[in-house]
């Protein structure tokens, strides 16, 4: 909700259904930016080595934990790396340490994805117990043949392995991560209530020029890659429409500077530190800052069948630079938008 003036925004606090915070020093690093704003996260097992098994989302959820700041309270939610091998078992004990779903990479499709799902047919016994458990599947969309183009990947994916997939298994509950296409959204708005999906807010704000203006800029660079116009502008319809299929997923990625300013700069977009300014950003370029709240409050809750947050957080207008870099670990990073002013601010 908006007050009269239109200077503070009020929010059910929201949660973040898509994160990564690493392991380590690093993670110390980026965990507060989290956790000052989202008051639960999805956090991604793409560690090296993945996060495979029961016994190791909860040792990673303890050391997330301990690095959350005194007086924050937030609660990392733990998800399983799915491989070939992936016994029905671990679906069981994964359940039992609280972990809320498990993650598809297909082999190769982004960063630390080798381990990921070669073919699967090899998944089928865990995808029936993610199934018959309640879990959810959170899937990265793309196909990693290299034969088709980068940019029409997610679309492959959609017709090559989603559909099939949702044929085999109706009542898997889904998330199709990331999306970034005109196609996603409108398969995801078409499809039932077993399929939801989360948005990020750089597929909200750019389309694929903000990597190649002025010059290569690898903060722009993340997987699924920024798309043409047309598709962002389908993504803003799709999360200001109030449909609650889609909800608010950063995907903050965080990656040291000197990795993505590199040869082969890495893919990620580091936004925890203004994740849910920039998402306001956008909604209030689309005239619909009141469709905020659902979309970053309630929808992903409801989705995973968690209770929605009770208590609120604030967004003023008043304008900040995001810092242009900021310690991690022994490196640094650089956020999305780092000297550059924001005109919203979470209080
Ligand atoms: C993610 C990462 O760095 O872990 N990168 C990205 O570009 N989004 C992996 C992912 O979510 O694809
Ligand atoms: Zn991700």
């Amino acid at each position: 909700m908006t007050s009269s003036a239109q200077n503070t925004l009020v929010l059910t606090r929201p949660d973040d259904w898509h994160l990564h915070v690493r392991d380590g020093a690093a993670m110390a690093a980026v965990v507060p930016a989290t956790a000052r704003q989202f008051a639960r996260a999805i956090v991604m097992p793409n560690l090296r080595p993945p996060v495979m098994t029961a016994e190791q989302a909860s040792g990673y959820r303890d050391r997330i934990r301990a690095v959350v700041p005194a007086g924050a309270r937030f609660e990392p939610l733990m998800v399983l790396y799915l491989t070939d091998n992936t016994p029905a078992d671990e679906v069981v004990r994964a359940k039992a340490m609280g972990a809320v779903a498990f993650k598809l990479y297909p082999a190769g499709a982004t960063t630390n994805s080798d381990a990921g799902v070669t073919d699967l047919r090899k998944t089928y016994k865990a995808l029936e117990a993610i199934q018959r458990e309640g879990l959810v599947l959170c899937v990265h969309g793309e196909v990693t043949d290299g034969d088709v183009d980068v940019f029409d990947r997610e679309k492959a994916f959609i017709d090559d392995k989603l559909i099939p997939l949702r044929r085999d298994f109706p009542e898997l509950k889904i998330v199709f991560e990331h999306i970034t296409t005109q196609e996603a959204a409108q398969y995801v708005n078409e499809s039932d209530r077993f399929v939801g999906a989360t948005i990020t807010p750089q597929h909200l704000l750019y389309n694929r020029n903000a990597i190649f203006m002025g010059g290569v800029r690898p903060h722009y660079y993340c997987l699924p890659i920024l798309k043409r116009e047309v598709h962002r502008l389908a993504l803003v319809q799709a999360a200001i429409s109030g449909d609650a299929k889609f909800f608010l997923g950063t995907d903050s990625a965080p990656h040291a500077s000197q990795l993505k300013e590199n040869a082969s700069g890495c893919a990620g977009c580091y936004t925890a530190p203004c994740a849910i300014e920039l998402y306001a950003e956008a909604f209030e370029a689309a005239g619909a800052l009141d469709k905020l709240e659902g979309f970053a409050s309630f929808y992903g809750a409801d989705f995973y069948g968690l209770p929605r947050n009770t208590d609120q957080i604030t967004l003023v207008r008043e304008d900040w630079t995001v810092p242009e870099s900021l310690p991690f670990g022994e490196a640094e990073i650089k956020p999305l938008r780092g000297g550059e002013v924001l005109h919203w601010r979470l209080r």
